[in-house]
């Protein structure tokens, strides 16, 4: 195989917040072996990369993106590798949707992963970010992941190479000169369990969600970091006045104040002037500096 190149994509159709202009071009990766072709790929295409899974985390500005899309649509079925007295291994390619993998997964009595029901990404995209809800983090169940970076080029790693922290991965010693990293498939160590009690989970933790969270709304989950343990960002912004507030197009929602939506005509100029007023207000009011967990692009 080798790698596709296509047109710049409208980063507003590939975006879950429907926001952002068009990119230079999209690369899109099969398979692993073509990784390598990567940098002199982008070289030649001159733009920095983006590597977008889902786009369900991407806050985009409205302007032609001096980027270069990187899609990893290496979509390997998910199949049992291995197992041993802690779990059995399932290996999964990074362009696999997270939720069919619940449902895999579900379907063969393999549990571990019921927390991220609702969780719209692909599996690199889940790694990348370490996402997690309702007490499951995608990083604590992670035994390998296999990556590409232009200095070490692709590499299978183990867990004890590999760093992950709250909404946070990186590769232990990938260091500042490899600059952007694929993941491009990861093995999760998962436990034998009934089939109908991770079904209930699931269907319990999505039900869960739906109340508290705007599910089909376009937005991009929830933009800011919780600024410490058990302290949550959205209650802080909803004390702080921010739910339903809008600029524009752009609000912050009425079921869960940490996430901002795009009730349709929004823009990226009216997103980020919202979350500079909420980071002001909430740093006036409680005196937690909100990190971003969106991540803005370019
Ligand atoms: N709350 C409010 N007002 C709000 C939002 C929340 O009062 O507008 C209150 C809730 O009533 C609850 C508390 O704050 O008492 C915590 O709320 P929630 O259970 O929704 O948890 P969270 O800390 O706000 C985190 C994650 C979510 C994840 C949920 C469930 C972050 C930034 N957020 O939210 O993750 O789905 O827990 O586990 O870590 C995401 O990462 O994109 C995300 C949405």
């Amino acid at each position: 195989m080798a790698l596709v190149i296509l047109n710049g994509p409208s980063l507003k159709a590939r975006t879950t917040l429907r926001l952002g202009g068009n990119a230079m071009a999209e690369v899109v990766v099969r398979d692993v072996r073509d990784c390598e072709e990567l940098p002199a790929t982008l070289e030649r295409l001159g733009g920095r990369p983006l590597i977008l899974g889902y786009g369900s985390n991407i806050l985009a500005d409205d302007a032609p993106l001096p980027l270069v899309v990187v899609t990893p649509a290496i979509g390997e079925a998910p199949r049992v590798v291995g197992e041993d007295a802690e779990g059995v291994l399932v290996r999964v390619g990074a362009g696999f949707r997270l939720p069919r993998l619940l449902g895999w997964l579900c379907a063969r009595g393999l549990s571990g992963m019921e927390g991220l029901a609702g969780i719209p990404g692909t599996v690199g995209g889940a790694v990348a970010m370490n996402a997690g809800s309702y007490g499951c983090e995608t990083g604590a169940l992670v035994t390998r992941v296999t990556v590409f970076d232009p200095v070490h080029g692709v590499r299978t790693l183990r867990r004890d190479a590999l760093h992950f922290a709250y909404r946070h991965f990186s590769v232990a010693d990938a260091g500042e000169r490899a600059g952007w990293t694929v993941v491009a498939d990861a093995v999760f160590r998962l436990e034998r369990s009934s089939r109908d009690v991770i079904h209930k989970t699931m269907q319990e933790n999505y039900a869960k969600k739906k109340a508290t969270q705007p599910v089909t709304a376009y937005s991009a989950g929830c933009v800011f970091k919780n600024p410490a343990h058990n302290v949550s960002a959205g209650k802080l912004l909803d004390s702080s006045g921010f739910k339903g507030k809008k600029r524009g197009g752009m609000a912050f929602s009425e079921m869960h104040a940490n996430f901002l939506i795009n009730t349709g005509e929004g823009t990226s100029v009216q997103a980020k002037e919202l979350l500079s007023e909420a980071q002001e207000k909430v740093k006036k009011e409680y005196g937690y500096a909100l990190e971003l967990e969106v991540r803005i692009v370019p």
